[in-house]
């Protein structure tokens, strides 16, 4: 028997993925392909893990860790939220399989079947999959590329609150935009969510990667603390994403208690992920901070180039290490075939991601693609002008003309 359940069957295949074997194929030909699709950095993890990892070798208990954490791996998430002066009780933290896990968690945790969420979009494309699989509706507020990603008013998230609404979920730094939350935005998140009384999931998976200052947690604004749900994840800030280690605190008893039983369902973390991050956010300053200066400094690299393109419109991020970018054509994803599988320069070409998947709204973004600044500078460079050279190539033949 071939059954397929009708939540599966809404899931899309990821947009920064979907390219795979057109990029294959471009490879097996011959010519390079510059990845800026995948937010997968090509920066050196901290020395430390891999002094953890080899004195990890030793390691003979391969027993399932406790599903609430283990014990150094929830201090040690404790104490680096002390430094924030964010105060949880170790029963506040569960240690979770990425901030993907996370997600999933407090998504079950909050809704029912039928129950809604209201996002910013463009989004971070995870969550549309793993409420699609819960059955969550998203209800969007659209940021706009032309008004860099500026929240429109309150008036904009207040219209889409229903009987059913549970959360908003705000996610600073962003991804795809690199927007950084302004105060003013955060506290109109948190006035409404206070006065309709929802819950805040918030997503700081990119806190420290903040090119304007220190990204200040939700958590430490007035009010948002007793109703926020906070996802967390070493992956962007040790760049070790294949390390799977991510966290889930909230300082509601009633949700720490529920999210314990739903990580009961899952028995545990991975031990491994669990003992490296203990050992790496006790000394999270140093390598964070020399990793937001290269990232402000691939920003800065990548604006430069595409302010060379004309007819193009980018936002200018302030966080994260992502580039919106609306493109003169019709349909970007076209133009992202064409790249992988039409165009090259010197036998190289690039690789981008198409943003209407990120948004919610049909028909939103099909002009603007996503580029993620995970090579060194001379290469980002090198890349943002093929792009520029193979948009002119594209806009050139007939059928692609934007008409
Ligand atoms: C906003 C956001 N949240 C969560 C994740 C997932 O992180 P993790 O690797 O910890 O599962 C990502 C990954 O790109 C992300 O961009």
């Amino acid at each position: 028997m071939k059954t397929v359940s009708s939540r599966a069957q809404k899931l899309i295949a990821s947009p920064i993925r979907k390219f795979f074997p057109l990029a294959e194929s471009a490879r097996k030909k011959g010519v390079e392909v510059l990845k800026l699709n995948i937010g997968d950095p090509d920066l050196m993890p901290p020395q430390a893990l891999f002094r953890t990892l080899a004195k990890l070798a030793k390691l003979s208990n391969f027993n399932y860790a406790p599903s609430s954490g283990i014990e150094l791996c929830v201090s040690a998430w404790q104490k680096y939220y002390q430094k924030l002066g964010l105060k949880f009780e170790k029963e506040n933290i569960i240690p979770t399989v990425g901030a993907s896990e996370a997600i999933q968690f407090a998504l079950w945790a909050l809704a029912d079947p039928g129950d809604e969420i209201i996002v910013f979009e463009p989004l971070f494309t995870n969550y549309k999959a793993l409420a699609a699989l819960l059955d969550v509706k998203l209800r969007p507020v659209t940021l706009k590329l032309k008004d860099n990603f500026q929240l429109p008013g309150a008036k904009e998230i207040v219209r889409l609150i229903t009987k059913k609404t549970k959360a908003i979920l705000i996610i600073n730094p962003d991804n795809p935009t690199g927007k950084v939350w302004q105060p003013r935005e955060i506290k109109e998140v948190i006035d409404i969510a206070r006065k309709y009384n929802l819950a805040i999931i918030a997503d700081e998976t990119y806190r420290e990667i903040n090119f304007i200052g220190q990204t200040k947690s939700i958590l430490s604004y007035n009010g948002a603390k007793e109703r926020t749900i906070l996802i967390d994840s070493l992956s962007k800030r040790f760049t070790i994403p294949g390390m799977r280690t991510g966290v889930i605190a909230t300082t509601n008893a009633e949700w720490s208690q529920t999210i314990l039983k739903i990580a009961m369902a899952r028995l545990s973390a991975p031990t491994i992920g669990q003992l490296v991050t203990a050992a790496l956010l006790g000394n999270a300053r140093k390598y964070t901070d020399e990793i937001r200066i290269e990232y402000k400094k691939r920003s800065a690299v990548v604006q430069t180039e595409l302010k060379k393109i004309s007819g193009i419109t980018i936002n200018q991020p302030q966080g994260a290490f992502y580039q919106v970018v609306g493109l003169p054509v019709k349909d970007a994803e076209d133009f992202i075939r064409f790249m992988l599988t039409e165009f090259s320069h010197r036998k190289k070409t690039v690789w981008v991601s198409p943003m209407a998947d990120f948004y919610i709204t049909p028909g939103l973004g099909k002009n603007e693609i996503r580029l993620a600044y995970v090579l060194e500078s001379k290469k980002l460079r090198e890349a943002v002008e093929i792009l520029g050279r193979g948009l002119v190539a594209y806009q050139k033949t007939f059928k692609h003309l934007n008409i």
